[in-house]
């Protein structure tokens, strides 16, 4: 028997109401939806008071490690702007740590990774098979998180792209520059490739336990992938995101229960049965769109300062788009002036099915609670 979207979840002609889920669901898959679904990058954390009130009294860590504070925050954002999807509440360098990399977070200071990598015997400390044991608390924040939207609302999960958590684990964590990891990759592209594959072994590891705990989309960030020439950017960081794409479609498929992917309409593409749909966000990689539709990607974000009408003109419509609003707006401007960027983005993108609405790179800390209300609440009356 056919499982309906409703049931399913799945994707689904946009019906009457939509639930926040199918919208998102719908859209991912190039389905048609009442209006475009919204979630943001960084949704959760230092914007938020009752985020901050929490970190008064947790590390950063803590909060991400301890599965009951990690679903609490990732469902903050949801309950107080009603957004289609969560994600959780996590960090991409948690892949890192997996590998036996450990990291700290505090405020003067950023990322700090308790060592720096920077050879084939560095390398050769990352132990792939002990991320799932390291990172028992993921799956489980996830549970809770789910349990808590229930079919409602969309969950999201999430990991680096082989490259930008190269250059944090090169750098030894978060810095102005990047050095390490490009010479890395230009000087001794042996042992960069070394890296690169135990990271995509990782990655996979990762996302895989997030599907199993039941997320519905998987966001790979590459928010370095700028850092890159164009015509470097395929070798570094394009081939290892369409190998783990590529793998979750096999390892993954049959595990979940079937999309009604056959329904999709002419000229769409059919999603891999079961698999949840990837959205990779490529951060100022405007010269390598061949290579970002090569990943496979189901939807690809569009940085801030890409315009969303060129993205829509170039990119095939089997593709869904995500972003992108200028993050900086949300601190800088008026309730207004956001509600008018955002109506703005919405008429660029009227008729095109596969719209996601977020920013073009995540929520500054210094976003105003009243621009983010103002810009939800745009795109959910979007007619
Ligand atoms: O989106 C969400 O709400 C989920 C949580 C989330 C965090 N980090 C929480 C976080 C997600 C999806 C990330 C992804 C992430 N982490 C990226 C990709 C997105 C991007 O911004 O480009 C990157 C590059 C990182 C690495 C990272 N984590 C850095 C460089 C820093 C320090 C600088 C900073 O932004 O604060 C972090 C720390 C971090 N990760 C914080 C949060 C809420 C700040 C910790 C705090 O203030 O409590």
């Amino acid at each position: 028997m056919q499982t309906t979207a409703a049931t399913a979840g799945s994707p689904g002609p946009a019906a009457t109401a939509l639930t926040s889920r199918q919208r998102f669901l719908n859209a991912c898959a190039c389905w048609p939806v009442d209006h475009p679904p919204v979630w943001l990058m960084r949704q959760a954390g230092r914007a938020l008071p009752e985020y901050r009130a929490l970190r008064q009294k947790h590390s950063f860590l803590d909060l991400a490690q301890t599965p009951e504070l990690a679903a609490e925050v990732t469902l903050q954002p949801v309950r107080r702007f009603g957004f289609d999807a969560a994600i959780l509440f996590s960090d991409i360098l948690v892949t890192a740590e997996g590998l036996g990399q450990k990291f700290r977070f505090d405020e003067t200071n950023g990322i700090q990774m308790d060592f720096a990598l920077r050879s084939t015997a560095d390398v050769a400390r990352l132990d792939v098979k002990a991320l799932p044991e390291r990172l028992h608390y993921v799956p489980r924040a996830l549970r809770l998180v789910r349990a808590a939207l229930g079919k409602q609302t969309a969950l999201i999960g999430f990991a680096g792209s082989p490259w930008t958590l190269a250059t944090f684990m090169a750098e030894g964590g978060s810095r102005d520059h990047y050095p390490h990891a490009l010479s890395l990759f230009r000087k001794d592209r042996k042992t960069y490739f070394e890296l690169a594959e135990k990271l995509t072994a990782a990655i996979i590891a990762h996302l895989q336990l997030q599907i199993e705990a039941g997320v519905d989309a998987i966001q790979i960030f590459d928010s370095h992938g700028g850092l890159l020439a164009p015509l470097e950017f395929q070798e570094a960081s394009g081939r290892w995101i369409k190998e783990i794409i590529t793998s979750l479609n096999e390892r993954v498929a049959g595990i979940l229960p079937a999309n009604p992917a056959s329904a999709l309409p002419a000229g769409c593409r059919q999603h891999v049965e079961g698999v949840p749909p990837v959205i990779v966000f490529s951060l100022g990689t405007h010269g390598n769109w061949d290579d970002l539709l090569a990943t496979g990607a189901n939807v690809l974000g569009i940085d801030w300062r890409f315009p969303l009408a060129d993205a829509r003109r170039l990119l095939p419509c089997d593709i869904g788009l995500q972003g992108n609003l200028a993050p900086a707006l949300l601190g800088d401007a008026t309730p207004e002036a956001v509600a008018a960027e955002t109506a703005r983005l919405l008429e660029v993108m009227r008729g095109r099915n596969g719209y996601i609405f977020n920013l073009g790179h995540g929520v500054p800390p210094e976003a105003r609670l009243e621009n983010i209300a103002a810009l939800v609440e745009v795109v959910k009356n979007f007619k």
